[in-house]
């Protein structure tokens, strides 16, 4: 399935997410972030964390690889795979794989370095900067469990 939002201010973008994070919150999601630096997907996932009641000050995990927060409705993974590259992605791809399981959130800044490797059921988002603050999301579901999400977001 395929979904494409405009964006046109950073308010747009707090209301996806606020109706993304609606949705998830009863059943997890495992989510794959694709876009330029500076393109919103950190600010996509501290929003979507925001209407989780993450309580921890979400921040980018460049440097980290994993940021973990667990004070929210459910347990938020937010990945970071710039710094793993293409060796780095095999001695971590079992792991993903538990994290696309379950009653969980999980978000993957960089997935690109793993396009290969990521064969679960999931949803892509690629974020495009239009001008100054528009951009475009461009979702796309495959498996059962993030189609119904991404069917549920269409409404
Ligand atoms: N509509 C929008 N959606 C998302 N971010 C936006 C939007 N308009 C402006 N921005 C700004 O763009 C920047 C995106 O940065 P960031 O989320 O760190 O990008 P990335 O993680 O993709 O590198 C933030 O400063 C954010 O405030
Ligand atoms: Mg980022």
């Amino acid at each position: 399935m395929s979904y494409n939002v405009i964006c046109n201010n950073i308010q747009d973008t707090e209301m996806l997410a606020e109706k993304f994070a609606q949705i998830i919150k009863d059943t997890g999601c495992f989510v794959c972030l694709y876009g330029d630096v500076g393109a919103g997907k950190t600010a996509f996932v501290k929003y979507i964390c925001k209407y989780l009641e993450v309580k921890e000050k979400v921040t980018s995990p460049s440097f980290v690889i994993l940021n973990e927060y667990k004070t929210g409705m459910l347990p938020v993974y937010h990945f970071d795979l710039y710094r793993l590259e293409n060796e780095g992605i095999n001695t971590i791809i079992n792991e993903l794989n538990e994290y696309s399981e379950g009653n969980i959130a999980t978000f993957i800044e960089w997935a690109e370095f793993s396009r290969n490797a990521i064969p679960f059921d999931r949803i892509e988002i690629h974020i495009k900067y239009i001008e100054d603050n528009k951009r475009e999301f461009i979702i796309n579901s495959y498996g059962n469990k993030s189609n119904q999400i991404l069917k549920r977001l269409q409404k």
